[in-house]
């Protein structure tokens, strides 16, 4: 594996609940990203707070962990050149008012804290997350 061809992506509790799931992925694979792994899961408080122990002083995080706990999600890993970079344009902004036209978070986000998915933001981080969500024999690379 290439160095900066893999991004981990969390289609968040708030647009699995409102049945936007597959037309995600659907965009995601248009975008020229491939899945090679995937499920849907629900994190335990204790899991979403060790997946955003970075933002454990911020004062979003309660809110974050109850967020990230409160339904089901969908985890992926993605491969395609400059993954990293390439998934966070196609996701758009955190905050989706701040969101280009066409993204992710501009068309399913419902505000900064409920914005419809996650995508890593380093090479180091979507290994770290990868390991998170998925065994070896669950990754096909
Ligand atoms: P993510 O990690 O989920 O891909 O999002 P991101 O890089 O764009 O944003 P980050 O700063 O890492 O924040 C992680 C998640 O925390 C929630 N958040 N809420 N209300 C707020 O001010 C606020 N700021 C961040 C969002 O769910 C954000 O995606
Ligand atoms: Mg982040």
């Amino acid at each position: 594996m290439t160095k900066g061809n893999i991004t981990l992506t969390m289609i968040k509790p708030v647009a699995v609940k409102e049945h936007h799931a597959g037309d995600i992925l659907s965009q995601i694979e248009h975008a020229g990203f491939h899945i090679i792994a995937l499920k849907m899961t629900q994190l335990p408080k204790e899991k979403a707070e060790i997946f955003y122990d970075v933002h454990k002083d911020k004062p979003f995080f309660g809110e974050l962990i109850n967020f990230m706990s409160s339904g089901p999600v969908v985890a992926a890993l993605l491969e395609k050149e400059n993954a990293v970079e390439d998934f966070r344009k196609l996701i758009g902004s955190t905050d989706p008012k701040e969101a280009d036209e066409g993204t992710i978070r501009k068309k399913y986000a419902k505000d900064k804290t409920h914005n419809a998915i996650h995508g890593s933001d380093s090479d180091e981080n979507a290994l770290r997350e990868s390991r998170f969500f998925f065994s070896e024999m669950e990754q096909f690379r």
